[in-house]
């Protein structure tokens, strides 16, 4: 029997409630198709830093290694531990060590979801570059608590950086509509985002079959709500990435429905997936946590593990769940009576 092992780290907050049910359905449906998924849990979080005075023991990095698959709810409890160092003691540590360049996040409507906007044919993947930029963790403060004080946070693009993840963005155009949105602010960013242009043209050569065009950040957040249809796969930095994936959650009826996959392209090294959403400290322990961000999450995860068909049949079984309205509204069902729905649906 094939045997994947996957790291699961619940996390803080709803965290817990949406890798929980993520769990079920995956051993549901693992077991269906004759795999076996052996999860080990891991209980960083905040209450962990609270206890150890860590968000992860030192080897902690190195305790994630020889796992197939991270599963991961969300970090962060701001009321107890201030997001700075929850953030830089526990995820953006795994996304960074394990190289995972590219964060792919599919914004469309399910079925039955009502979104905000008039239109419901739209079909984005964003690919949000998701181990450098405006993430960096380079600069520093000077003359702290003066009126003199200087806080410069440094954005770093390389060349091979910039360039893998666009390509990677060329790569999955390929396998789509052949349209690639390119995003920048290089009107107002004369350095990086120039840098950024220039590698999209340069590389537009070598894919002549996909149709490339620049687009400025925050035109593009205005296209995503005004003309969302228009745009097929969209790349853009870290930062700028993780701002349009908020909004793009948005268009597709919440952030409940966001999932998320941090690509390594080594395979002898984890990739992460994970929802979109953070720990939601003003919803948790209410039990009304929307699952299928993450359950969506870990159909990604199967999919990159090559269990295609697997991860086919849990989309599926979201995709009837809200087709019948369950899960569908955001707020109204609770994350139990979802899971059931979603479970099943696979069976
Ligand atoms: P958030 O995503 O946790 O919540 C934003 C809003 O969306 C809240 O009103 C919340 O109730 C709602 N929401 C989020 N997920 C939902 C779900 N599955 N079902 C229903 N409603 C949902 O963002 P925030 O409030 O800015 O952040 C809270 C904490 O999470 C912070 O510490 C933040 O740094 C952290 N965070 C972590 C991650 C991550 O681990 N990947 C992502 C984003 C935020
Ligand atoms: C996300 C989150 C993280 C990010 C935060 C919590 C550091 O917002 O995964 O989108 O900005 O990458
Ligand atoms: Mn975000």
């Amino acid at each position: 029997m094939k045997t994947y092992s996957i790291a699961l780290i619940p996390g803080d907050g709803i965290g817990k409630d949406v890798t929980a049910a993520a769990w079920t359905v995956l051993e549901a449906a693992a077991k269906g198709a004759g795999l076996a998924l052996k999860a080990t849990e891991f209980p960083w979080s905040c209450r962990f830093y609270k206890e150890t005075g860590a968000m992860m023991p030192a080897d902690g990095i190195v305790s994630l290694k020889g796992f197939d698959a991270i599963l991961l709810g969300a970090v962060g409890w701001p009321a107890q531990v201030p997001d700075s160092v929850s953030l830089h003691g526990l995820l953006l540590p795994i996304r960074k060590a394990f190289v995972q360049y590219a964060n792919i996040r599919p914004h469309r409507l399910l079925p039955g979801v009502q979104g905000p906007l008039k239109t419901d044919t739209f079909d984005i993947l964003c690919i949000r570059e998701n181990t450098e930029g405006e993430y960096s963790g380079a600069g520093g403060r000077v003359h702290q608590g003066t009126e003199d004080e200087v806080a410069v946070e440094t954005s770093i693009f390389t060349r091979s950086g910039v360039e893998r993840i666009l390509r990677f963005g060329f790569e999955q155009a390929r396998t789509r509509r052949r349209k690639l949105a390119s995003v920048t602010k290089s009107n107002a960013q004369k350095y990086s985002m120039v840098f950024w242009d220039e590698i999209t043209q340069e590389l537009a050569a070598e894919y002549p079959d996909v149709e490339v065009t620049s687009y400025h950040i925050d035109a593009m957040a205005a296209r995503m709500v005004m003309s969302p249809e228009s745009l097929d796969v969209v790349v853009a930095s870290n930062l700028f990435g993780d701002i349009l994936t908020d909004l793009g959650a948005a268009i597709q009826g919440g952030l409940g429905f966001a999932a998320s996959a941090n690509i390594n392209s080594d395979r002898t090294l984890p990739s992460m997936f994970e929802p979109v959403h953070g720990s939601a400290p003003d919803i948790a322990h209410l039990g009304i946590a929307n699952p299928i961000a993450t359950i969506w999450s870990s159909a990604m995860m199967l999919d990159h593990l090559g269990e295609k068909e697997t991860a086919g049949r849990i989309m599926r079984a979201i995709e009837e769940t809200t087709a019948r309205g369950i899960g569908a509204v955001p707020g109204r069902d609770r994350t139990e009576a979802i899971t059931a729905a979603v479970l099943s649906a696979l069976s």
